[in-house]
């Protein structure tokens, strides 16, 4: 059942729980999310991150997406992630997304950061609209990225009071912070920066939104739940689940093949075959992060 972010998050920050965001980029990352969900009955965002544009036409990705949303007997939304422009979060918004970030921290590029009235501006432009048809909004302040202690990410993390400023002048959702996460895998243990992100929480009641949520330590990611993030977004995870299980269903057909042509038999080929396990590793991955975020049984 379709419905926004901003219920799912709000009704799981009340609980004391986290929403798992995922990424989908094709039928079995989509399918495996699905699968995951049903599984544990646990309610989920399925995303659609804008560097997919590159990849495939969200078009068709989002009719895929709501093709296996007819048949789910859980609560998901369908999310914009890390969109960079209006232009961007009208063209999801016109496929029917029920939430989407407007990644205001950076310039459409997705490397140079926006000032605050950049921000500001285009996170409003986006509400405005999307609001206007029930469409949850996130925005982001701070930007992402690793760090060893609070106070040598200063310049990174989010400033509760620029949150608690930011969430009244827009009148965003969803608030995605930056404490310490990074979009990939993490060099070393991260260093989450739990106290800011309580401080931003005593002051921002909106359910808040943690980024690069691959690689955070289960405690560490139950700790920022308990303190106020309802929702963690997960991508690098189900990417290293897919990688884990078609490399070597690529090198057993490769064994096989190598059998077949000693025996001059003749090959088959099968995308089938070095897909299924992906599906299932991926799906095996989201049901982990499910239990960590505590989203299990709650559909
Ligand atoms: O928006 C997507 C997430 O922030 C992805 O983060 O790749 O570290 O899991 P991740
Ligand atoms: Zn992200």
């Amino acid at each position: 059942m379709l419905v926004t972010s901003k219920e799912l998050a709000t009704r799981a920050r009340a609980g004391g729980y986290a929403v798992g965001a995922f990424n989908a980029v094709n039928m079995e990352t989509a399918q495996s999310i699905f699968r995951a969900a049903e599984e544990t009955r646990s309610p989920f965002i399925l995303q659609i991150t804008q560097t997919t544009l590159n990849y495939t036409e969200p078009e068709e990705l989002v009719a895929l997406v709501q093709a296996l949303g007819k048949k789910a007997n859980v609560p998901f939304a369908l999310h914009l992630d890390h969109g960079r422009s209006f232009e961007v979060c009208m063209r999801f918004l016109r496929l029917g997304v029920t939430s989407l970030m407007i990644d205001g921290s950076l310039q459409p590029d997705g490397k140079t950061p926006r000032t605050w009235e950049e921000n500001l501006a285009v996170t409003r432009k986006v509400i405005e609209v999307a609001h206007a048809m029930g469409v949850t909004v996130e925005g982001e302040i701070g930007r992402l990225g690793q760090i060893t202690t609070e106070a040598e990410g200063e310049d990174l993390l989010t400033k509760p009071a620029e949150a608690e400023q930011f969430v009244n002048e827009t009148g965003v959702d969803l608030l995605a912070v930056a404490i310490g996460t990074t979009h990939g895998l993490f060099k070393g243990t991260p260093f989450i920066a739990h106290d800011r992100l309580a401080e931003i929480a005593s002051r921002v009641p909106l359910p808040l939104v943690m980024h690069g949520g691959t690689g955070v330590p289960d405690e560490a990611v139950r700790k920022a739940v308990a303190l106020g993030i309802a929702k963690v977004n997960i991508d690098t995870q189900i990417r290293v689940a897919f990688y884990d299980a078609i490399l070597p269903a690529v090198h057993q057909v490769e064994e096989e093949f190598a059998t077949v042509d000693r025996q001059g038999g003749v090959r088959k080929y099968d995308i089938r075959k070095l897909l299924a396990p992906t599906r299932e590793a991926m799906q095996g991955a989201v049901m982990d992060r499910m239990q960590v975020f505590g989203s299990v049984g709650r559909a």
